[in-house]
């Protein structure tokens, strides 16, 4: 992430707290957080001002457009720039197949798939504006989930916004592919973040893992690193699955 300027949506837990905290050690030279909860925000933000680098943060619900454009704006306007947005905020409830409420579905769909879509809105814009380093005026990485090429009735709904994620990444990786910025998401299996560990179904993905295990979070945002950072000139549109065999399972 060498003198990168970052912005993580979902930064203020889980994979985007450790991201923040990675992209600092691999040379970030800007940091900015948009998280519903601002004082996790401002906690993950603690890295980098250890390092002197320059940070902003912004609490915004995600499920609302007006919402995601003040705080992404907010935030490009303290930084000056945002080279890399990482969309990492979602929700994961589970529910059986049959018993999938309307409440439910909205509030899926409305953090997932909305959330992750004005996002990136926000984010062409400002990088369609700005200069670009070499070749590329800026990245975007989504996190969507093996879930979303697997058969998953445990929870469905949120299968499903995540297939919907891999979707929306084509869409736009094709759209603004003309203008230097490349739009890449990234599918882990079960990982061993706070979220996951408490709603108790990681031993259930680590038995159907053919290396049975889960994640470590770590091991997932590596990826998420490498497609968000200056080593990645010519990937777009993909969606990495590092599920650890379980995509085949
Ligand atoms: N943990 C896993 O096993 C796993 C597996 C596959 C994919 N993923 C994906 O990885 C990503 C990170 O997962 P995690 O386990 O770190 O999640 P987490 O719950 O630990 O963190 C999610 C963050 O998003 C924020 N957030 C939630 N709703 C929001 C909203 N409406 N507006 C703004 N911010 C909001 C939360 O405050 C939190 O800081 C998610 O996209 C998830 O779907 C996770």
């Amino acid at each position: 992430m060498k003198d990168l300027s970052v912005l993580i949506v979902g930064g203020g837990a889980g994979l985007g707290a450790l991201l923040a905290r990675m992209a600092v050690e691999n040379g970030a030279s800007k940091l900015g957080i948009i998280d519903i909860n601002q004082e996790a925000a401002e906690a993950a933000l603690e890295p980098a001002r250890t390092k002197g680098l320059p940070t902003a943060a912004a609490r915004c619900d995600i499920q609302v457009g007006p919402q995601c454009h003040a705080a992404f704006d907010a935030v490009a306007a303290e930084l000056g720039r945002v080279d890399t947005l990482i969309n990492c905020a979602a929700i994961y409830p589970r529910r059986p197949l049959l018993e999938i409420t309307d409440a439910e579905w909205d509030a899926s769909n409305g953090i997932n798939i909305k959330g992750t879509y004005h996002m990136m809105v926000a984010a062409v814009r400002h990088m369609q504006d700005q200069a670009p380093k070499g070749e590329v005026r800026g990245r975007i990485v989504n996190l969507t989930s093996v879930d979303a090429f697997k058969a998953h009735p445990q929870n469905a709904h949120y299968a499903a916004t995540k297939a919907a994620v891999v979707s929306l990444t084509r869409s736009f990786a094709h759209h603004v592919a003309k203008d230097g910025i490349l739009v890449n998401s990234v599918a882990p299996a079960g990982m061993a973040t706070e979220r996951a560990k408490a709603l108790g179904f990681l031993e259930e993905l680590a038995k159907a893992s053919p290396l049975g295990r889960g994640a470590k979070p770590t091991e997932i945002a590596e990826w998420v690193l490498m497609a968000g950072s200056e080593k990645n000139t010519y990937m777009t549109g993909e969606n990495i699955i590092v599920s650890g065999g379980y995509i085949y399972a």
